[in-house]
């Protein structure tokens, strides 16, 4: 093991670090629109099962790849295989964060930014959704405002990554969660008590299996990724601040259940909300910029609640994006022997130039696209529809193929060791997941993704 390098507190502080990685903009923003435009309860059923079936294995995977080696994703895979292929695939978990950082922190600072505009009372104007839409527009046109933003915001992630592991992220980790999960209650209560709000509850509760198709398990599977921040290494970076004396398996747990526990009740407190004040609940990616602040207007309070959702999405972008860029500067601390707090001033600098394409893509290169996306629009596909499968593909097949479940079982025991010996079927049925399970479906999603299967299908 490295000397001096750091590690969480308490085990109590990795899974709000943990669960504040996987909580954000996923969870609040794309789940609901998501959700929305693919037939409410059907889809989030689809979403549970590949969240059980690939998501808990995979995190398992990564956790322990982190916790064994005590390294950043090139150094972990390195230190394991000590084969440059494999310390490559840990190298596009760093691009990967990068990239995802670059449109990330574009939608976080619009997020910071509308706490503002929640502030100075401006949706009481919006009665109709194109006011709401006009607005939007108008602000992301404008340089100053979302160039400001995401730096703003960009900030805010460079100083909790620079103050460290315990004092910055763990620390900021313990405040913010707490904060995150009372305001989520606090909306949710609103929205069910709001008459009407049994609308809202019964399109979460009742699918329509017509609506599913096969793009919405894909889109379902994609979208556990995401949510769940596997595939580029973060969990991988997170686990390896974690003592060999912390059970992986019940972290892991209690990480996907607080994941998924906060999508279901920001699904709840949007829709309830949505529905009972009349609005359309498939607007989108729309639907939190646009949607919401009309819904605000015409509910009782609403000035408070706007303010607090607003707080709410950017602390849950917050603890995220902080994970996002903490991969990049274990690289660099790690494996370059950098000092962290020059590492994070270079690296958020980086960072910035990535997004400001990002940012700039809603005015001065709106038109400059590429096969007809624009800048933030490839940042978000490659990320999240090419890299992150393909890097939890290369993770659970390295896991279940490469690295030989013997090793793997005595690194998994420390910390879990009753349930080795009262409860080994958890285990194997974990084997057999990450084995098969995990492997064959990220390779059909991947095939899927980048359009083969149509045409095998057509
Ligand atoms: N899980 C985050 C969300 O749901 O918003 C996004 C994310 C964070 C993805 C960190 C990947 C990552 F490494």
């Amino acid at each position: 093991m490295q000397k001096n390098r750091e590690q969480w507190n308490s085990k109590i502080g990795f899974i709000l670090a943990a669960s504040g990685s996987a909580i954000g903009l996923g969870n609040i923003w794309k789940f609901p629109y998501i959700a929305g435009e693919n037939g409410g309860a059907a889809f989030i059923f689809i979403y549970l099962i590949c969240i059980a079936i690939i998501g808990l294995p995979v995190l398992i995977g990564e956790i322990l790849l982190g916790r064994t080696t005590q390294r950043n994703p090139v150094g972990a895979f390195r230190k394991l295989s000590n084969s440059s292929f494999w310390a490559s695939i840990g190298g596009l978990g760093v691009l990967a964060g990068f990239i995802i950082l670059s449109f990330y922190t574009v939608v976080a600072g619009w997020s910071l930014g509308y706490i503002f505009e929640a502030i100075s009372g401006v949706f009481y104007d919006f009665n109709k959704i194109e006011s709401a839409g006009i607005h939007f527009q108008t602000l992301t046109n404008n340089v100053t405002w979302i160039v400001g933003f995401t730096a703003a915001f960009l900030l805010l992630t460079m100083a909790i990554v620079y103050a460290g592991v315990q004092k910055g992220i763990e620390r900021g980790s313990k405040i913010m969660m707490p904060l995150l999960f009372v305001i989520l209650i606090i909306l949710m209560i609103k929205g069910l008590t709001m008459p009407g709000a049994e609308k809202g509850v019964a399109f979460l509760l009742e699918p329509n299996w017509d609506n599913v198709t096969g793009e919405t398990v894909l889109l379902a599977l994609g979208h556990a990724f995401f949510t769940l921040s596997l595939g580029m290494g973060a969990m991988m970076t997170y686990g390896s601040y974690m003592k060999q004396s912390n059970s992986i398996m019940s972290s892991s747990l209690q990480i996907i259940f607080l994941d998924t526990i906060i999508a279901l009740i920001a699904g709840v407190a949007i829709f309830t909300a949505v529905f009972a004040t009349g609005q359309n609940p498939s607007e989108g990616p729309g639907l939190i910029f646009l949607t919401l602040p009309v819904v605000f207007t015409k509910m009782t309070g609403g000035y408070i609640f706007s303010i607090l959702f607003f707080l709410l999405l950017s602390i849950a972008a917050l603890t995220s994006s902080i994970s996002l860029l903490e991969v990049v500067i274990a690289y660099f601390v790690d494996e370059k022997k950098w000092d962290r707090k020059k590492a994070v001033l270079i690296f958020g600098g980086v960072t910035f130039l990535v997004a400001l394409p990002s940012a700039l893509s809603f005015n001065l290169i709106k038109d400059v696209t590429f096969f007809g996306l624009n800048y933030f629009d490839i940042a978000d596909y490659l990320a999240s529809n090419i890299l992150l499968p393909f890097g939890g593909l290369f993770i659970s097949i390295f896991i279940a193929w490469i690295w030989g479940f013997d090793k793997v079982f005595i690194e998994l025991k420390k910390g879990s060791e009753s349930l080795f010996e009262k409860h080994i079927w958890v285990i194997n049925a974990w084997k057999v997941f990450i084995k098969y399970f995990a492997p064959v479906l990220i390779f059909l999603v991947l095939l899927s993704k980048l359009g083969i299967l149509d045409v095998i299908f057509k």
